[in-house]
């Protein structure tokens, strides 16, 4: 098939909702097979059905997922969680448990794949953060620190895997309108605050939320072999949230 992704073979964290699954849809499209990864089932296969708090179960994961569509190109680490607390209010188990699935996953993933890229020559590895990796907000303790330090192993993972042209790179969401912008079935982008300072007084330059596809075509670039010389960058795609002072 012929494709941005013709012929690679990409395993996709987060596949079930949101940009993860706007990321499958856009890769098949491209002429991927990926491998898709979540806690939940994934309207896509093959899937597995994995926790990814269980970072001990990685290599098995890795086994099946090479098993099912042969050795990956691409890694995209997407899934990702959000426990909102203020500081006296954090308790280890949640903080423990953000850090495992939006941090400690992505890096052992990074590992176990990135080293086999290495030994063939080739990979790409595409991690998504969050405009939290850089700007921080008030009961985020949990999410800020994952996605700081997901933007840090980014750039390390880059510079390691450079001269084996296996490139690694971020995406940083700013509001995407998915499931994980909703609190217990509302949207907060309908919300009165979201519509008074994002769009009203232009908090976001473009005055709305990206839709997940359009993550995915950034996410889709860099993991393509049209990308040969940009790695270890954190693409911010939030609107222009962040040009502004
Ligand atoms: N939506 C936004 O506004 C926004 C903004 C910035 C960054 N992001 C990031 O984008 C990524 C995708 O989020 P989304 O907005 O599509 O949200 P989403 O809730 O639609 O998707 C997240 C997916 O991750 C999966 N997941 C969560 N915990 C998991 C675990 N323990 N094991 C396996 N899978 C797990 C969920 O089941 C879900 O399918 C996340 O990393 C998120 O932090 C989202």
């Amino acid at each position: 098939m012929a494709g941005l992704l013709a012929g690679k073979k990409a395993l996709v964290t987060g596949s079930a909702s949101g940009i993860g699954a706007a990321i499958v849809a856009e890769f098949v499209a491209q002429g991927a097979s990926v491998f898709g990864v979540d806690k939940n089932a994934s309207a896509h296969q093959p899937s597995a059905q994995f926790d990814l708090s269980n970072v001990a179960g990685l290599p098995e994961l890795v086994a099946s997922a090479e098993k099912e569509i042969g050795e990956i190109d691409i890694l995209v680490n997407c899934a990702g969680m959000a426990i909102g607390e203020l500081i006296p209010d954090l308790t280890w188990e949640a903080y423990d448990k953000t850090l495992r699935v939006n941090l400690h996953s992505p890096v052992f993933l990074m590992k176990y794949l990135g080293v086999k890229m290495v030994a063939r020559g080739y990979g790409r590895i595409v991690n998504i953060t969050s405009v939290h990796g850089q700007y921080s907000e008030e009961k985020a303790m949990s999410y800020d620190v994952s996605k700081g330090g997901l933007n840090s192993a980014t750039r390390t993972a880059a510079l390691e895997f450079a001269p084996n042209n296996v490139l690694v790179n971020a995406v940083a969401p700013g509001f995407t309108d998915t499931p994980m912008s909703s609190n217990k079935g509302k949207s907060e982008l309908e919300s009165e605050w979201f519509q008074t300072v994002y769009v009203k007084y232009s908090k976001i330059p473009q005055l709305r939320a990206a839709q997940p596809w359009e993550q995915a075509k950034h996410v889709a670039w860099l993991a393509s072999s049209e990308n040969t010389y940009c790695t270890g960058q954190v693409l911010l795609v939030d609107g222009g949230m962040s040009a502004r002072f």
